[in-house]
């Protein structure tokens, strides 16, 4: 389905313009360090925005936005819109599982009726892996996509408001040692997050969940796996909680809720064996006391409503820059 992405033996990858630009935001996958830099110092200039009397710049203005959303989402969803109308873009939020695909219209249909309303660019959220690579490679070249989450594939903008998060508290990635925890096997976020933090130069990613919740050789994408919590949390700097995504679980890969909280559950404790210094994130929604304290979650540590925060700055960021990459494209096509 993705084609060119993966693929080392392929000059090109799709989601960038013939000269390195990005006019499409599928996965973190092949980005280069000064493109994520790029998207990190432009969401910086749009960090401060919300506390100004106008929250709004013209860079999109004229241009209509569809936020295509197949499965549920409040925050993302929410911080795609505010970011779209302060980029001063006209938007269409479509909730497609209560519209024309329940009454059996194909994906396909359904986006070429939107294309024909002269959109200008999808926010796609799809509960299939690929989904937002397949549109992108369906759909008209003057179409910018934006992926928002696609199954346990990818999630490239939460990735880039976390690193953002991260380089906003610990200056540079250098040196950093990052855990991610809990959830991993169900999690597009970790894959885009292990990614990210390769490519800008953290010192260590390490992975911390029971066996049942590790997808099998994720080590190779450049992590270490840690099964004892106190081990895997030594030191770093940054503790990254996952939600525990019940939904999608198939079978029962945990003894119990309890059991997984005692385990792997971020308390006061537990958190004394990271770096007297660490933050605390979590992308949302977090499950109390199933995988985090609340007096961890609510303490001095936690960075976790910041992330929503700085969502709206690196999405702005995202979204401006697809933007002008699609258009210096269909400039050289016409
Ligand atoms: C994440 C997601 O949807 O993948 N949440 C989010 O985008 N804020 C993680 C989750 O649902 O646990």
């Amino acid at each position: 389905m993705s084609s060119a992405l993966n693929n080392p033996a392929h000059p090109r990858n799709v989601q960038l313009t013939s000269d390195g630009r990005l006019k499409h935001f599928l996965s973190i996958n092949g980005l280069s360090k000064a493109l994520l830099t790029e998207i990190l110092d432009t969401a910086e200039s749009f960090a401060n925005m919300g506390e100004q009397a106008v929250k709004k710049v013209p860079l999109l203005r004229g241009k209509t936005i569809v936020n295509l959303f197949f499965e549920n989402s409040t925050r993302t969803r929410a911080t795609f819109e505010l970011a779209a109308k302060r980029l001063s873009a006209d938007v269409l939020n479509l909730d497609i599982k209560t519209s024309s695909t329940a009454k059996g219209e194909s994906l396909m249909d359904t986006l070429q009726n939107i294309e024909a309303m002269y959109a200008d660019m999808f926010v796609v959220r799809h509960a299939d892996s690929g989904a937002a690579h397949f549109i992108a490679s369906q759909i008209t070249p003057k179409v910018a996509i934006i992926n928002a989450g696609d199954g346990r594939h990818a999630h490239p903008t939460q990735a880039m408001l976390d690193m953002f998060t991260i380089r906003k508290h610990k200056g540079e990635f250098e040196g950093l040692k990052v855990a991610i925890v809990g959830d991993i096997l169900h999690s597009r976020v970790a894959r885009s997050q292990i990614i990210a933090l390769n490519t800008l130069g953290a010192a260590e990613v390490r992975l911390v969940a029971p066996k049942t919740l590790l997808p099998i050789g994720i080590e190779e994408m450049g992590a270490k796996i840690y099964t004892r919590m106190e081990e895997g949390i030594k030191d770093v700097d940054v503790v990254i909680m996952l939600r525990l995504q019940k939904e999608r679980m198939a079978g029962a890969l945990l003894p119990s809720e309890a059991e997984f909280y005692r385990l792997y559950g971020l308390t006061t404790e537990k958190l004394n064996y990271a770096h007297p210094e660490a933050i605390v994130m979590h992308p949302g929604p977090i499950n109390r006391g199933v995988e985090i304290e609340s007096a961890v979650a609510d303490g001095p540590k936690s960075v976790i409503l910041q992330q929503v925060g700085y969502g709206i700055a690196t999405r702005m960021a995202v979204m401006s820059m697809a933007m002008s990459g699609q258009m210096q494209e269909k400039a050289q096509i016409q």
